[in-house]
C-alpha cells in the first residue's frame, strides 16, 4: 500500500454531489477522522474556490480538515494533490473539460482515482490514452461510482451469482428498469451531458462510437449481439408494466458490457443487457411516458451546434444550480427491479434498494464508500478481484467488499430470487 500524507482528496468537494460526500466522509468514518478500524482516515478538501472550501469546513466543524485550493484544467495543481493522497475522488465537472489532468497525474503518482463521470466520449479517450500506464503503475482509475452505475454493475453481477447456484447456469439476458426515485439535474451534470451531445454532434466518429452499445469494451471487442439502447415504449409482461427509455440507461448499460468483456464473458457470447424506466400500468401511465420520452429525446437529440439547440439547452439547469439538500432529501427512495431469463428459459427477479435520493445523496454515500475501499481496503481488493491497475468498473476494482461497505454503511441493498 502507498504511504501518503492522506488516504482520499475530495477533489469538488463544494459543489452538489461534493458537499454530500463531504458530509458523509466526516459522518461515516470520523471527524478527519476516527475510522471503524485501525488508525484513522485521514481526508482532505479540494475545489477551485477558497472562499467555498473554508465555508464547507466551517460546516462539517472539523478545525483541522486540510483545504486544497486546486483549479480544473492545471498539471501542477492536480499534481500538488494527487502526490499526497492513496486515492483522488472527483466530482468536478464536466470530466472532459477540467479532469484529463488530473487523471494524467494519478496515473504519474501512483494514485487511484474514483470519480462520478458518465461522460462517454471523454472516457473513451482517456482509456485508450492511459489504460496501459495506469495498469503499469498499479493504478486503480474507477468511473461511474454513483447511480450510474453501481445499482446496475451489481446487480447484474448479483443475479448472475444466484442464477448460476440456482439454476447451473447464467442469464443470457437481463433487463433492469429504473423503479422509483426522482433524479434532479445540477447544473454540472447537464453541462457533462451537454459535452457529450457537443462531440457527438460535430464530430462523426464520435458520434458512431458512442452510438455502439459496446463503446467502453476493451479494444477490440467493440462488438458483441444485438442490444440497441432502447428508444420507445413498450409494455414488458415479465414486468406487468410499461417501460420506457431510461437517459441513465444508455451508461450504465456500457458499464454493465464493459464488465462482462473485462471478465472474459463468462455469462456468455449471447448475453444481452437492456436498460429501461418503469412507466406504470394503465391509459394515464402511458400517456405520461410517451410526453416524457417525447420530450427527453427533443431535448437529446437538439443540435448544440445550431441556434434552435442552443436555444432549447439555454432552459437546462445553469453552472452552480441544482437541488437543494431538503429538495435532495425528497427525491428518495430509489430502487431498481430487474428480470433474467437463462438459455433453458428459467427466469429470476432481481431488485436494488436504497432510502437515499438517487442523484446526489445516494451518489454521494457510493462514491465515498468506494474511495474507502479503494483507500484502506486495498489488499481484501485485490485478494477478492485479483485486479491491481487500469480502468476498471466498480464491480471489477472492488468486487465483493464494496457491496458489504454499502450494506453496512449506507443503507443500500440488492436481492434476487426465482421468478414465480
Ligand atoms: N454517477 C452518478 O450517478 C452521478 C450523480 C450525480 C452527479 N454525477 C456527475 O457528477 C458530476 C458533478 O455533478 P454535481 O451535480 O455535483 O455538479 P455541480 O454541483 O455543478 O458540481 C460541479 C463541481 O465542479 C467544480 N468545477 C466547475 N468548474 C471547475 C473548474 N474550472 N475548476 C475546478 N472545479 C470546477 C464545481 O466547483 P464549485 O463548487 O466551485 O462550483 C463543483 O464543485 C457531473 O459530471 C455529474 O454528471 C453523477
Amino acid at each position: 500500500m502507498r504511504e501518503r500524507e492522506f488516504d482520499v482528496i475530495l477533489w469538488g468537494a463544494t459543489g452538489h454531489t461534493g458537499r454530500p460526500a463531504a458530509r458523509y466522509l466526516h459522518r461515516q468514518y470520523g471527524g478527519n477522522g476516527r475510522g471503524e478500524s485501525g488508525r484513522p482516515l485521514r481526508w482532505a478538501i479540494a475545489g477551485r474556490d477558497a472562499a467555498k472550501l473554508q465555508a464547507l469546513k466551517a460546516e462539517i466543524g472539523d478545525p483541522l480538515l486540510a483545504v486544497f485550493v486546486v483549479p480544473g484544467a492545471d498539471r501542477a495543481a492536480a499534481d500538488h494533490i494527487a502526490a499526497r493522497a492513496r486515492v483522488i475522488v472527483s466530482t468536478v465537472a464536466p470530466g472532459a473539460r477540467y479532469a484529463t489532468e488530473m487523471v494524467e497525474a494519478c496515473v504519474a503518482h501512483g494514485t487511484h482515482m474514483a470519480d462520478l463521470c458518465g461522460e462517454l466520449h471523454w472516457l473513451r479517450r482517456m482509456m485508450d490514452t492511459h489504460d496501459a500506464q495506469a495498469r503499469a503503475n498499479r493504478v486503480k482509475i474507477v468511473n461511474c461510482c454513483g447511480l450510474d452505475s453501481i445499482p446496475s454493475e451489481y446487480l447484474v453481477h448479483h443475479m448472475q451469482q444466484v442464477a448460476r447456484e440456482t439454476f447451473g447456469e447464467y442469464c443470457s439476458h437481463i433487463l433492469n428498469c429504473f423503479s422509483y426515485g426522482r433524479i434532479a439535474v445540477s447544473g454540472g451534470s447537464f453541462a457533462s451531458g451537454k459535452g457529450v451531445m457537443e462531440a457527438v454532434a460535430t464530430d462523426p466518429l464520435m458520434s458512431e462510437m458512442i452510438a455502439n452499445p459496446y463503446s467502453l469494451n476493451p479494444p477490440h471487442q467493440l462488438a458483441g449481439p444485438q442490444c440497441p439502447d432502447l428508444d420507445r415504449l413498450r409494455f414488458d409482461a415479465d414486468l406487468g408494466q410499461w417501460i420506457m427509455p431510461f437517459p441513465l440507461g444508455q451508461i450504465n448499460a456500457r458499464v454493465v458490457r464493459r464488465s462482462h468483456a473485462l471478465l472474459g464473458r463468462p455469462w456468455g457470447e449471447d448475453f444481452t443487457y437492456m436498460e429501461a424506466k418503469l412507466a406504470g400500468n394503465g391509459v394515464l401511465n402511458r400517456l405520461k411516458a410517451q410526453l416524457e420520452t417525447r420530450l427527453t429525446r427533443w431535448f437529446v437529440e437538439a443540435n448544440p451546434t445550431t441556434l434552435g439547440g442552443r436555444m432549447l439547452h439555454a432552459l437546462g439547469p445553469k453552472e452552480g444550480s441544482g437541488p437543494s439538500d431538503r429538495q435532495m432529501a425528497k427525491n428518495g427512495p430509489c430502487g431498481f427491479r430487474a428480470v433474467g431469463i437463462t438459455p433453458s428459459g428459467r427466469k429470476l427477479k432481481g431488485w436494488m434498494h436504497t432510502e437515499w435520493d438517487p442523484g446526489h445523496g445516494g451518489t454521494a454515500a457510493m462514491l465515498v464508500d468506494a474511495a474507502y475501499c479503494l483507500a484502506r481496503l486495498e489488499p481484501q481488493l485485490e485478494a477478492e478481484t485479483g485486479q491491481t491497475g487500469g480502468y476498471l468498473t466498480p464491480y471489477l476494482a472492488m468486487g465483493e467488499v464494496l457491496r458489504q461497505q454499502l450494506a453496512q454503511h449506507a443503507g443500500i441493498h440488492w436481492g434476487a430470487e426465482v421468478a414465480g
